[in-house]
């Protein structure tokens, strides 16, 4: 850095010793581990959201770990990822899922005609495992119809959860659960709330951010969310923040 202008013996010691700092400064940058999340394990792999996600974090170098209730659900990416079979009440099988991660993914969801009411007990049991790892980055997706507390959401949502609440407490309870242990585990967390969530690639143009109105027409697709998620493992722009999603 050259500093002009009127120069005597002192100005000159000066100049050498901002030019010293700011060298020094900026090898001390070069040297500096950049923070790269390379190693994930995503939970509700095989769903669509979780098969997304392990495809488009495979083209990013990201190291991925996927846990399933059968192994060979995820047959097509053998050899390309690790696999750990288990249910979400084996803490054993989530531990060993969660070893060497850098952050987790919580993807899964019920599905119809199986069991509904899973989501806050298989989370509890994630976070206390990453606890004892001492693994903190978590994403977690819920859906915008979970959690009471969002003015954002439009009058159509809020129809809908109502008569949610009232028609599958149980399976509202759950989420709503989910939702609330995640925000508060103290972990680095953040809370996708998808709208309707449609197959597809990702859309361009998809938003994302804690007070996005999510009115009767909103939806996002299956590609838009994994790419959104994995920006948000390597950008960091969400950290203990719940966000809605739309395409
Ligand atoms: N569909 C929507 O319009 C919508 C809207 C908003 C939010 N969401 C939420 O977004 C997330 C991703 O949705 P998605 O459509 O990608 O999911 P999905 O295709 O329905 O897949 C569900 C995943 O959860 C797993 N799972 C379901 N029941 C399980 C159980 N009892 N024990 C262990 N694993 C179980 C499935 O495993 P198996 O393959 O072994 O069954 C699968 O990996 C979910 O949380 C969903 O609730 C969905």
């Amino acid at each position: 850095m050259i500093l002009r202008g009127h120069q005597n013996g002192n100005t000159l010691g000066k100049e050498k010793e901002i030019d010293d700092a700011l060298h020094e400064e900026a090898n001390a940058r070069e040297d500096a581990p950049v923070a790269v999340m390379i190693k994930i394990t995503v939970f509700g792999a095989t769903g669509r959201t979780g098969r997304s996600i392990i495809s488009l974090a495979l083209t990013q170098g990201m190291e991925v770990t996927a846990y399933a209730r059968r192994a060979a659900d995820l047959d097509p990416w053998t050899g390309r990822i690790r696999v750990v079979q288990g249910t979400l009440d084996d803490a054993e099988g989530i531990a060993k899922a969660i070893e060497g991660a850098d952050a987790v993914v919580a993807a899964f969801g019920p599905r119809k005609g199986g069991p509904q009411v899973f989501c806050a007990h298989a989370t509890q049991l994630i976070i206390s495992v990453m606890k004892a790892q001492k693994v903190r980055r978590l994403v977690c997706i819920t859906g915008a119809l979970i959690g009471e507390q969002y003015p954002t959401r439009g009058l159509f949502y809020r129809v809908m959860r109502r008569l949610l609440v009232r028609k599958a407490p149980h399976l509202m309870l759950d989420r709503d659960g989910q939702e609330t242990i995640v925000m508060n585990s103290g972990l680095d967390w953040t809370v996708f709330k998808p709208p309707r969530l449609v197959n597809g690639a990702e859309r361009p143009g998809t938003q994302v951010g804690p007070d996005l109105v999510i009115g009767p027409a909103a939806r996002t697709t299956v590609g838009s969310l994994a790419t959104a998620i994995l920006g948000e493992l390597l950008g960091s722009q969400f950290i203990r923040k719940t966000v809605f999603i739309r395409s």
